[in-house]
């Protein structure tokens, strides 16, 4: 064995528990202040015997919180001692301290008003866990409610408190209005004194229901016996309002939009686990916390592969349809490089890498296919009329007089018309000089006169006739 030798005050050495490479593990007990939390039970108790009504309640309650802690479970309450106070007689329970607040309190300010989705699901697996566990063990709750559910803000555990009501059998629970559970999760057998496991089962959908619309189905609205009445017959055989409809009147206002609309993706799965719970019929709600357990379980799992499962194929086909539109959009750009290349061979174009973009060489000048075909016309008439104007020279009639050709004339363009070209002119006058010779002869004076007016006439004529030629 190990010796034994005292590490520090306060801190009792137990022995090894082991020997490793780098040093040996104790087991310690400190022997400091260790806080825990007291239940007094208000009446006192002055004989251990059967006969009195109060010690066997607290008997009871100690037995059965005696039963659900022999095997821990993280969810459940531990008890640690019990017994009757020295002085008073009051029987007492001592349990592990849970540190944070009831179940309730967390949809209180600041807190929001009603609980995530994620949160929601850490709830309800660790309750049916808790649930399980007590049912498995033969208890039955009995009082199953957000405030005997507390949170423990070290570990985040929930634990179930309070199993007051765990010890009264069917008759005393019936007569004892001490004990009846909140009104406002009791199932509908509850009413009539009967608590039967799936009473717990009952209670718990309503816990879910609450987390996830910030209230209970059926809210107590007065102190009045006629309230509890009303809250009671709503049990029995009013439908459960819609859960979805409650949770999206509950959305906290600081919640965003994106935020509301997942957190009103209220999976399916749960959907019909608290529907199963809430049951008016016993026998149609689950049997027991353990199937109820079980069934969030696979359900969560299963509901996880199916996420993920239609995750993934949801995101394959999202990538396919990617690919499929990138391949297309790539032919696309492909054919528009091509016809890119050849526009740009086509224009002599070039890739200027210090502009960064293409250019044209400065040579070339880009002209519309208008301006292009007006200018070519316009050439092709210019080139008509000049050949016109160069190849057809009509030579002036011999009997053409000469006339004084104005400078304007001369300065019209080769095309314009004019009243009769240089050489002509000039033959017509040689022709106008000799004649007037031949006229000074007087044998032909006489004739020559009406033939000059004849010959003028004619010159008239022609003149106004090439005009009209050329227009
Ligand atoms: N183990 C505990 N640790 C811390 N607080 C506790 C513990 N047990 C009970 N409480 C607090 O005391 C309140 C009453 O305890 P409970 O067991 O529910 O008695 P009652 O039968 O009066 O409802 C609880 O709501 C809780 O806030
Ligand atoms: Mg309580």
């Amino acid at each position: 064995m190990s010796k034994v030798f005292t590490i520090t005050e306060g801190l009792e050495n137990l022995g090894a528990l082991r020997t490793g490479g780098q040093g040996s593990v104790y087991k310690g007990r400190r022997m400091g202040p260790m806080l825990t939390a007291v239940k007094l039970l208000p009446t006192p108790i002055y004989a251990e015997s059967e006969e009195d009504k109060n010690y066997l309640n607290f008997r009871n309650e100690v037995v059965k919180l005696r039963k659900v802690n022999e095997e821990p479970n993280p969810n459940v309450v531990k008890i640690l001692s019990s017994g009757i106070t020295e002085s008073g007689s009051l029987p007492y329970i001592e349990m592990e301290y849970i540190d944070g607040p009831d179940l309730c309190d967390l949809l209180q300010q600041p807190n929001d008003k009603v609980f995530t989705l994620k949160e929601v699901i850490r709830l309800a697996y660790q309750l049916a866990g808790a649930l399980a566990h007590c049912h498995k063990v033969g208890v039955k709750h009995g009082d199953i409610k957000s405030n005997n559910v507390k949170y423990n803000a070290g570990t985040g555990n929930y634990i179930l408190i309070d199993f007051g009501l765990a010890v009264l059998t069917d008759e005393e629970r019936r007569t004892s209005i001490r004990h009846a559970g909140a009104i406002e999760f009791m199932a509908p057998e509850q009413h009539d004194g009967l608590m039967l496991p799936q009473s717990d089962v009952y209670s718990y959908g309503i816990i879910l229901y609450e987390m996830l619309t910030g209230n209970v189905p059926f809210p107590l609205t007065g102190n009045g016996e006629t309230a509890r009445n009303n809250v009671r017959l709503a049990h029995i055989e009013s439908p459960v309002p819609d859960l979805r409809i409650a949770r999206a009147n509950a959305m906290p206002a600081n919640w965003n939009n994106e935020k509301r609309e997942q957190e009103m993706q209220v999976p399916h799965w749960l959907l019909a686990v608290i529907n199963k719970c809430l049951q008016k019929r016993p026998e149609n709600r689950y049997p027991s916390g353990v199937e109820l357990y079980e069934d969030i379980v696979s359900n969560s799992f299963a509901a996880d592969t199916k996420v993920n499962n239609a995750a993934l194929l949801a995101e394959n086909e999202r990538l396919q349809t990617l690919v499929d539109k990138l391949e297309k959009s790539e032919a696309e750009k492909n054919k528009e490089l091509t016809a890119f290349q050849n526009l740009t061979q086509q224009t002599a174009a070039y890739y200027d890498p210090q502009k960064g973009m293409y250019v044209r060489p400065k040579s070339l000048m880009l002209i519309s296919r208008g301006t292009f075909t007006t200018v070519v016309i316009a050439a092709l008439v210019f080139m008509a009329l000049f050949s016109y104007s160069f190849f057809c020279k009509k030579s002036a009639p011999e009997s053409i007089v000469p006339v004084y050709v104005k400078p304007a004339d001369f300065m019209k363009p080769p095309f314009m018309g004019r009243a009769y070209n240089y050489d002509s002119v000039i033959k017509a006058q040689q022709a106008a000089i000799l004649k007037k010779k031949a006229a000074l002869k007087p044998k032909k004076a006489a004739t020559v006169a009406p033939a000059k007016g004849k010959q003028e006439e004619k010159a008239k004529k022609k003149k106004r006739k090439k005009f009209l030629g050329i227009f």
